[in-house]
């Protein structure tokens, strides 16, 4: 089910969506696996899709943990809000800032990604880079998944430490790129 609807929702916006089917879960285990959750009082997830990631980061959470979940399409949107009503919602990544300002949230231990960053502008890619940035706190972390290391330059210049993993059973296999703030 879940699969079928992540791939109609390809078919309709393929550059949004970015990807056939939805993250295996080698990869959501590499996304959530640098989190300190004791210590971890809020966490951002751009770009849900379907909720792979997002049934980890719900799983594995403490229940004052504060878990903002951005999704840009309305029908998977829904969907995630049906299933974890306790999270927070918002369509839009690039309202990051003002969305967790909004939900009064200081700023986020962690910001988890699967957005397509490729397939965006540099200005989109930029907007939502500047909102990333100001939305962590000092030595917070972002976590993101891209298919390349056409990101690596980018994120080298914008964060003080980047460690990157390779996730090969994924379709198609993944590259997890870890940024701390300095
Ligand atoms: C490659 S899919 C990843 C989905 C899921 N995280 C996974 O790994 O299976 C990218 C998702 O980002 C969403 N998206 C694209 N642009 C967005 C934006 N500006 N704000 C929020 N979500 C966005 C798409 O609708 C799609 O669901």
């Amino acid at each position: 089910m879940e699969k079928f609807l992540f791939l109609s929702k390809f078919l309709q916006s393929p550059k949004t969506v970015g990807s056939i089917t939805p993250s295996s879960r080698f990869l959501a285990r590499a996304m959530v696996n640098p989190i300190d959750w004791p210590a971890t009082e809020s966490i951002a997830e751009l770009g849900a899709g379907t909720g792979i990631f997002t049934r980890y980061l719900h799983e594995l959470k403490h229940p004052g943990c504060k878990v903002m979940v951005f999704e840009r399409d309305d029908n998977m949107r829904n969907r995630l809000e049906s299933l974890y009503p306790d999270l927070y919602y918002h369509d839009n990544a690039v309202e990051i800032y003002s969305a967790m300002k909004k939900h009064h949230i200081n700023q986020f231990d962690y910001v988890i990604s699967g957005l397509p960053f490729m397939n965006f502008s540099q200005e989109l890619r930029d907007a939502i880079m500047e909102g990333v940035e100001k939305s962590l706190k000092p030595g917070g972390m972002f976590i993101a998944f891209q298919y390349s290391l056409q990101m690596k330059k980018q994120l080298e210049q914008r964060f003080n430490r980047l460690d990157i993993n390779f996730v090969p059973i994924n379709i198609p296999p993944a590259f997890v790129y870890c940024c701390q703030k300095a």
